[in-house]
C-alpha cells in the first residue's frame, strides 16, 4: 500500500525511483516542495484533498523564483494526484509530497538548467502532536527576502526551520518561534501563528517573512464569515505575543495547533481558549467534507 508514486512522468514503485548521488537537488536543496493533505470521510467514503489547486498554484510558484520550469498546468498536477490516490487505493487519511527539482548531475549551484523533475509520494497521514504546545523564540532568526524568499517554499529553506525546530526541542520546548531582525514575530518552524488580543485576531504580514500558509488562509477566511473577526495582518513585535490572550498555530500537518505557554510565559489562562477550539472545530469538519459551505475548497477522489 502507498508504495506507487508519480516520478518524472510515469507512475512507479518508490523503490524503483532512483536519483544519482550527483543531483544537484540532493547537493544544493534546489527545489521546492508542497504538503497536501486528504482526508478520508467515512460515511460518504470519499477522500477529500484539501486546496489541491491552491498547493499546486504555490509549488508553481515557487518554481518560477527558483527558475524550475517543470512542464506542468495546475489541472495536470491535480489530475495525477487524484489519479495517484486512485492507484493507491487510499482510503484513510494520508500525506502527499510532490518535490520540484533539477534533474541533472552537476555540481555548480546555480538555477539555469536544461532538466527538471517532479516527484509526488504520499504517506499515511500520522502527524501526531500534543493538543496543546509550549513554545521558545527561537535564537535563528527568519530567513528573509534578501537572503532565502520565505514565500517559496524551497527545500533549501528548511534548513531554517530545521535549526530553530531541533533548538526548541533540546532545550525542552515543543516548537520554535522566529522573530525578524527587526524583533517582530514572523512564524514558527514550519507553522504560522495567530494571536488573540482585547478578542481581535492578528497574524504577522507577508513582510515579516512568513511563508502564504494555505491553512492560514483558510482560518482567515472562516473567522470573518463564520465568526465575524476580521483579522488583521499586522507586525507583532515580540513582548506583545506574552500579553496574548490565545496563541495558536496553522499548518496543513498541524492543522490548528493551541500554544499555551511562550518562553516560559502562560497565555491567557494556560488552557486552549475558546476562540482557538471553535476555529479548530471548524476547520476540521470543512477539510473532511463535513460543511456543505466550504465543499469549494474540496477535491473528491472518487465520485
Ligand atoms: C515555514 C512554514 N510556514 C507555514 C506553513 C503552513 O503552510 P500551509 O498552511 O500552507 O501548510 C508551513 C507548512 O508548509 C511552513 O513550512
Amino acid at each position: 500500500m502507498l508504495e506507487n508514486i508519480y516520478f518524472n512522468g510515469r507512475f512507479i514503485l518508490e523503490a524503483e525511483a532512483k536519483i544519482s548521488v550527483k543531483n544537484k537537488t540532493f547537493n544544493y536543496g534546489l527545489g521546492a516542495i508542497e504538503g497536501i493533505r486528504g482526508y478520508w470521510n467515512v460515511k460518504k467514503q470519499e477522500l477529500f484533498l484539501f486546496r489541491l489547486e491552491d498547493h499546486y498554484r504555490r509549488l508553481l510558484n515557487s518554481c518560477k523564483v527558483l527558475f524550475i520550469a517543470i512542464p506542468y498546468t495546475v489541472k495536470e498536477l491535480c489530475e495525477i494526484t487524484v489519479e495517484l490516490m486512485k492507484i493507491n487505493k487510499v482510503k484513510r487519511d494520508i500525506y502527499i509530497r510532490p518535490i520540484a527539482f533539477i534533474n541533472l548531475p552537476s555540481l555548480r549551484p546555480d538555477l539555469f538548467e536544461t532538466e527538471y523533475g517532479l516527484t509526488i509520494f504520499i504517506e499515511e497521514a500520522t502527524y501526531v502532536v500534543k493538543p496543546a504546545v509550549n513554545a521558545m523564540i527561537s535564537s535563528w532568526l527568519r530567513i528573509e527576502n534578501s537572503t532565502i524568499p520565505p514565500t517559496v517554499k524551497s527545500i533549501g529553506g528548511y534548513l531554517n526551520s530545521a535549526l530553530a525546530y531541533s533548538q526548541a526541542i533540546a532545550e525542552g520546548s515543543d516548537e520554535a518561534i522566529f522573530v525578524t531582525r527587526e524583533g517582530n514575530i514572523s512564524e514558527a518552524s514550519t507553522n504560522n501563528l495567530f494571536m488573540l488580543k482585547n478578542g481581535e485576531l492578528y497574524t504577522p504580514p507577508l513582510a515579516d517573512n512568513i511563508l502564504e500558509g494555505i491553512t492560514r488562509n483558510t482560518i482567515m477566511t472562516i473567522a470573518e464569515k463564520d465568526y465575524s473577526l476580521q483579522v488583521k495582518e499586522m507586525s507583532i513585535p515580540r513582548s506583545e505575543l506574552y500579553f496574548a490572550e490565545e496563541i495558536f498555530l496553522t499548518g496543513t500537518a498541524v492543522e490548528v495547533l493551541p500554544v499555551i505557554n511562550v518562553d516560559k510565559r502562560t497565555i491567557g489562562t494556560g488552557e486552549i481558549g475558546p476562540i482557538t477550539s471553535q476555529l479548530q472545530r471548524s476547520y476540521l469538519e470543512i477539510v473532511r467534507g463535513e460543511n456543505v459551505k466550504y465543499m469549494g475548497f474540496l477535491t473528491p477522489v472518487y465520485n
